[in-house]
């Protein structure tokens, strides 16, 4: 039976939306384990756009289930993973521009790096996940640098505008879980996966973790949002 691990990113993104307190990560984290979740994902950027440092010492702290940072491989985020020590880390390709994760890392074009990081956060006790697209050369890739787990990135299939698109997408994802377990790596996905699509990923098989963000803060703003309008009308109405 596969994991899920919630993507929490977003409650962080709107407590900085004010630069606050409030959605705290902590809570949601707390909260989405006590839903049943199988581990908390964060990704920890460089701009420190949504979650910030003090999230991460904090999660290390309170999660009970797997804590999974997703990071850039890069100096300074290998050496705060190698300090806080995460469950599991997952590199990721980072541009500052983006709104979200464009894209599998190019293991093949970056072998040196990802080498490098995956050798020290292994040292340092740290199974290492590498976030790449279901490309037969990006697993072996992921393989030859010594990764624990690929994340295939399901990105592609998750946009897949018409259903010729969305089949060979899908057979993609299959084959990069079968290459991946031939060479004895971990299986996990994500990204852009939600409630009417994941189905059809989870049923292939093999894929050890689903890491999903988006849909479920979307559809925990809208159905939280009936409760929390009438606990403020209460107030209004009855003060
Ligand atoms: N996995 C990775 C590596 C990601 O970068 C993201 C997005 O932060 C996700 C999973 C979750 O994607 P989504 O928010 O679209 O569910």
């Amino acid at each position: 039976m596969a994991r899920l691990g919630v993507n929490i990113d977003h409650v962080a993104t709107i407590r900085q939306a004010r630069g606050g307190a409030e959605p705290d990560p902590i809570a949601a984290a707390a909260i989405a384990e006590l839903a049943g979740a199988d581990g908390i994902t964060i990704h920890l950027r460089e701009d420190r756009r949504h979650i910030q440092d003090r999230d991460l010492k904090l999660l290390r702290q309170t999660v009970k289930t797997k804590l999974n940072l997703e990071m850039a491989a890069s100096e300074e985020m290998v050496g705060i993973a190698l300090v806080v020590k995460p469950d599991m880390c997952t590199l990721v390709p980072e541009k500052r521009q983006e709104l979200t994760t464009e894209g599998g890392l190019d293991v093949r074009l970056n072998m040196e790096l990802v080498t490098s990081a995956v050798e020290r956060l292994q040292d340092g006790g740290i199974p290492v996940s590498l976030f790449i697209d279901p490309d037969p050369d990006q697993v072996k890739a992921a393989n030859k640098v010594g990764a624990d787990y690929i994340e295939i990135h399901t990105g592609a299939f998750a946009g897949a505008k018409n259903w010729k698109s969305e089949e060979e997408e899908l057979r993609k994802i299959e084959n990069a879980i079968r290459l991946a377990a031939k060479l004895g790596l971990g299986v996990n996905a994500g990204h852009g996966l939600n409630y009417s699509n994941i189905r059809k990923v989870a049923a292939l098989g093999g894929i050890v973790e689903f890491n999903i963000g988006h849909s479920i803060i979307s559809k925990a703003v809208l159905v939280g949002l009936d409760r929390a309008v009438r606990d403020m009308v209460d107030l209004v109405k009855y003060a």
